[in-house]
C-alpha cells in the first residue's frame, strides 16, 4: 500500500491544527514531523511540546523523524505523547541496534534513514530491527530542496534488499518530491511518500488529492 505522509515543516505555524486536518481529510494516512535539534543538522525545529499539542487535532498517525544526536535519549519521550512511528539517523546513534530496539520496546514502528552519502549497504544489518527504511532523497535540515536524482537508484537498491530478505518494510523518501517526479519515485519501488512544500504551498486538499491520485 502507498502511503502519503505531508511534512509539516512547510506548513505554516499559526495554523498547524487546520493545516493538518486539510490535508488527513483530503486522505493524508501520515502526518511526518521533522524534529531537529541544530547539531545533526544545522537548523532548530520543534520538538515534544508541538508533537503533545498537535496530538489532539488529530488522529491520524504520527510519523516522526529525528534529525537528531544521539535520538536514543529521546525515544520515551515523543513514543509517550504519541508518535506512531519514530525514525532516526543510522548516522546519528551510538548503538542503531539499541535505538531500534528501544523504539520497539515504547510500542512504536522503528525506522532507520540515511542521508544522500550513506552507503545503502549500511542498512543490511538492521533489517530485521526495522518497519521502515527512509531514503533522503536530498541532505537532511532543510524543506524545498532539490530532489538528488541518484536517489531513484538508492531506492530501487534498498527495495531489492529488502526483497531478498523476505522481510516485510516499507520504503520511505523524504526531500524535494513533487508531483512531477512522484510516479518515478513510487515505480523505483517507495511505498511512503514525504512531501512538505508540494503539500502544503498552495490549496492543500487539492495538492493531497493530486499526490494520492498518482500513488494510488
Ligand atoms: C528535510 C525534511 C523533510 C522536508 C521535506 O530534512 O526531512 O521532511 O520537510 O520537504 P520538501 O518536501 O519541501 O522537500
Ligand atoms: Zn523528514
Amino acid at each position: 500500500m502507498n502511503i502519503l505522509a505531508p511534512s509539516i515543516l512547510a506548513a505554516d505555524v499559526t495554523k498547524l491544527g487546520d493545516e493538518i486536518n486539510a490535508t488527513a481529510k483530503a486522505g493524508a494516512k501520515y502526518i511526518h514531523i521533522d524534529v531537529m535539534d541544530g547539531v545533526f543538522v544545522p537548523k532548530l525545529s520543534y520538538g515534544q511540546c508541538v508533537v503533545e499539542s498537535i496530538r489532539k487535532c488529530t488522529d491520524a498517525i504520527f510519523d516522526v523523524h529525528l534529525m537528531i544526536v544521539d535520538p536514543i535519549k529521546c525515544v520515551e519521550d515523543f513514543a509517550s505523547i504519541g508518535a506512531d512511528i519514530i525514525t532516526v539517523h543510522l548516522e546519528a546513534c551510538e548503538d542503531v541496534a539499541a535505538t531500534l530496539k528501544k523504539i520497539k520496546e515504547c510500542g512504536c514502528k522503528a525506522g532507520l534513514s540515511i542521508k544522500p552519502a550513506t552507503k545503502v549497504e549500511e542498512l543490511k544489518p538492521y533489517l530485521e530491527l526495522v518497519d521502515m527504511i527512509l531514503i533522503m532523497s536530498v541532505e537532511p535540515g532543510l524543506g524545498g530542496q532539490k530532489y538528488i536524482e541518484a536517489s531513484t537508484e538508492r531506492i530501487s537498491a534498498v527495495r531489492e534488499m529488502i526483497n531478498a530478505s523476505g522481510l516485510n518494510i516499507d520504503v520511505e523518501v523524504d526531500g524535494g518530491v513533487y508531483l512531477g517526479n512522484l510516479k518515478m519515485i513510487i515505480d523505483a519501488g517507495a511505498n511512503v511518500i514525504v512531501s512538505g512544500s508540494a503539500i502544503f504551498r498552495g490549496d492543500i486538499a487539492d495538492n493531497t488529492r493530486k499526490f494520492l491520485d498518482i500513488m494510488q
